[in-house]
C-alpha cells in the first residue's frame, strides 16, 4: 500500500465528498440499498442516473467503489481532487482506465461517544468482478462482522487481540477501548488492507502481525475478539475452493475447538474472549460438543446458539457465498459438502456467540450453554451477564431488594370471560428479548420487586397470600429469581446492574 500522505489525501477527499452512509441512503434510497444487500445493483444504478445535479462526487465514488463500475479518469479526478486520478491508481483503488480494483465504502455505528463514521476498503465482491471471488479474497464488513462488533464489550483494556482481522474492522472497534491492539491474519493482503483502513481512519494504536492463529502472539490479552474462519469445508475433495476469509483449513469444526483451547493461554486474569463459531450436530448435540471443548479449559463460558441449519442448507449457503451459481459445478460442490458431513455423521450445523473469561482467581464458575434463536432487540450485552453472574456469586439473594429492569414488561393471556390469566410471561425489551413463563408464585414475587423490600420478606408475604408453605415457595422461586437477575430482567439495589433499574 502506498504512502501515508496519499491516504490522508484520500481521507480528505472522501470527507469533502460526504461519502457517508447517510448520504448514500439519500442518494439511492433504502429500497435500492436493500437490493444491493441482496447482491443486485440495478436499482442503485438507476437512482444514480436519475439523480439531479449535485452530489456528483458522492455519485462517482458510489458508482466506482460500491457498484464496482468503471468511471472516467476525469470523473474520478473531479471526485478525488486532492488525491487525483494518478494518486488513486497509485493507491491501488482503480486501474489506469478508471475501473475499480478495491471496494471502498462508508461504515457507521453508534457507541457511547455518539455516531462514528469510517471508510472501509476490501476486495471487490462477486458483483463487481462478475464472477466467483478468488480464494485469497479479503472480505469487507459483513453480517457476521457487525454481529461481533455489536457484541464487543467496550471496557478499557491495555492490550486487545483481533485474531483473523481481514479488513481490520474488529481491530478498529477494539482500538476504541484498548490502549493497544494486535491484529493478526494468515493473509498478508488482509493485513495490508487492514493497515490501510486504520490509516484512512486515523487509528494509530493497532499493530499488524502475519501468522496462523495464536502463532504470532506470545502475549496475554485483556480482550480477544475473533470472527475466525469457522466455515466447515470439505477437505481432500478435488476442486473445492479454500477461501482464506472463511476456511481455516481444518476438518469439520476443529478450528473453533482449537481457538477455544488455545485462547486460555493468551488471556490475562479477568480477560475476556468473544468469538463467533460453527459447531456440528451428529451423534453428539452441537452445544454439548462446545461444552466438551470448554470443559478442558479453566475458563468461564457463556455460549449462545443463534441459528441451526441442516447440512443441505449449510452447503447451499456457503457454495453460493463464494459466488458459484446453480449448475454442474454447484452440484459437484454440493455433493462434496454432503460427503464430508456424512463421513462424520453430521446432520446439522449450529452458529453462535462464544464468550469466555479467565477467572481472576480460582476455577470457572460460569458454564452456560443456551439456544436463543429468536429476534434480538439491539445487541446483547455480554458484559452485563458476566457482571450479574459475579454479583450473584456467594450472595444471599433473600436479603437483597430487587427491582424489575426498565425494559421488562409482563404479558397476561386470558380465556375470554375468565377472571384469572391462563398464561403469564415476562418479556425483555432489549438484548436477546427473552420471554420467561411466570407461575403464580414467581409472578407475585416479581410484581412486588420494586426495590423496597428484601426478597425474603416478599417470599414470606406471597406465601401467606397464596396460603402455601413459605419454605417450599422460597425454594421454588429462589433459583428462578437468580436466573432473572443473571439475564438482566431483575436488578440488584447495589452493583453494576443497578443503573438498568426503572
Ligand atoms: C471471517 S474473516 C473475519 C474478518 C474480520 N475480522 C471480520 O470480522 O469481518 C476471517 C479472517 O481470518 C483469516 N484467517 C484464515 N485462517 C487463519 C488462520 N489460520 N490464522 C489467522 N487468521 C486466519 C482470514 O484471512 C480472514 O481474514
Amino acid at each position: 500500500m502506498a504512502g501515508v500522505t496519499a491516504i490522508a489525501d484520500l481521507a480528505a477527499d472522501l470527507a469533502a465528498a460526504t461519502f457517508t452512509v447517510d448520504a448514500l441512503d439519500e442518494l439511492w434510497g433504502t429500497d435500492a440499498a436493500a437490493a444491493l444487500h441482496r447482491g443486485q445493483r440495478v436499482p442503485a444504478l438507476r437512482a444514480l442516473e436519475g439523480r439531479a445535479s449535485g452530489a456528483a462526487a458522492t455519485a462517482t465514488l458510489a458508482r466506482t467503489f460500491i457498484l464496482g463500475l468503471a468511471s472516467t479518469p476525469e470523473a474520478l479526478a473531479a471526485a478525488l481532487p486532492t488525491l487525483g486520478f494518478e494518486g488513486a491508481v497509485g493507491l491501488g483503488l482503480v486501474d489506469e482506465h478508471g475501473a475499480p480494483r478495491l471496494d471502498l465504502r462508508p461504515y457507521s455505528f453508534v457507541d457511547a461517544s455518539g455516531v462514528v463514521s469510517w471508510w472501509i476498503a476490501s476486495d471487490l465482491g462477486e458483483l463487481a468482478l462478475g464472477h466467483a471471488i478468488p480464494e485469497h479474497h479479503v472480505l469487507g464488513v459483513g453480517g457476521a462482522s457487525t454481529t461481533l462488533s455489536g457484541l464487543m464489550i467496550a471496557r478499557p483494556v491495555d492490550l486487545a487481540l483481533d485474531l483473523g482481522t481481514g479488513c481490520g474492522i474488529q481491530a478498529l472497534h477494539a482500538a476504541r477501548h484498548a490502549t493497544r491492539v494486535i491484529a493478526t491474519d494468515i493473509s498478508q493482503r488482509a493485513l495490508d488492507l487492514a493497515r490501510f483502513n486504520a490509516e484512512l481512519n486515523g487509528v494509530t494504536n493497532i499493530e499488524f502481525r502475519l501468522g496462523s492463529l495464536f502463532g504470532p502472539v506470545p502475549e496475554r490479552f485483556g480482550h480477544v475478539v475473533s470472527n475466525p474462519p469457522f466455515v466447515i469445508t470439505p477437505r481432500g475433495a478435488d476442486g473445492v475452493p479454500a477461501y482464506e476469509y472463511r476456511d481455516g483449513g481444518m476438518v469439520g469444526d476443529s478450528l473453533v475447538a482449537s481457538v477455544i483451547k488455545e485462547v486460555e493461554a493468551h488471556l490475562e486474569s479477568g480477560g475476556v474472549a468473544q468469538l463467533l463459531g460453527n459447531w456440528e450436530y451428529g451423534a453428539q448435540e452441537g452445544l454439548a460438543r462446545v461444552e466438551q471443548w470448554v470443559r478442558f479449559t479453566g475458563l468461564d463460558a457463556w455460549v449462545v446458539e443463534r441459528e441451526r441449519q441442516d447440512v443441505d442448507q449449510y452447503a447451499e449457503t456457503w457454495i453460493r457465498d463464494g459466488g458459484t451459481r446453480p449448475g454442474a459445478e454447484f452440484d459437484r460442490l454440493y455433493s462434496a459438502w454432503l460427503d464430508d458431513f456424512a463421513s462424520r455423521g453430521v446432520t446439522h450445523v449450529g452458529f453462535g456467540y462464544i464468550t469466555l473469561r479467565r477467572p481472576v482467581s480460582g476455577g470457572p464458575t460460569l458454564r452456560r450453554f443456551e439456544v436463543l434463536d429468536g429476534p434480538v432487540a439491539g445487541s446483547p450485552d455480554a458484559a452485563a451477564l458476566l457482571d450479574a453472574h459475579d454479583w450473584l456469586r456467594d450472595r444471599d439473594l433473600l436479603a437483597e431488594s430487587l427491582t424489575v429492569a426498565a425494559d421488562v414488561t409482563e404479558q397476561r393471556y386470558y380465556w375470554p370471560g375468565d377472571e384469572h390469566p391462563t398464561v403469564m410471561d415476562l418479556r425483555q425489551g432489549s438484548g436477546f428479548a427473552r420471554t420467561v413463563p411466570l407461575g403464580t408464585a414467581l409472578a407475585a414475587v416479581v410484581g412486588a420487586c420494586d426495590g423496597t423490600l428484601p426478597l425474603g420478606v416478599i417470599c414470606s408475604a406471597v406465601a401467606q397470600l397464596l396460603e402455601v408453605d413459605e419454605a417450599e415457595l422460597t425454594a421454588e422461586v429462589l433459583p428462578q429469581v437468580g436466573e432473572l437477575v443473571l439475564v438482566g430482567m431483575l436488578v440488584g439495589e447495589t452493583g453494576v446492574s443497578g443503573d438498568r433499574a426503572r
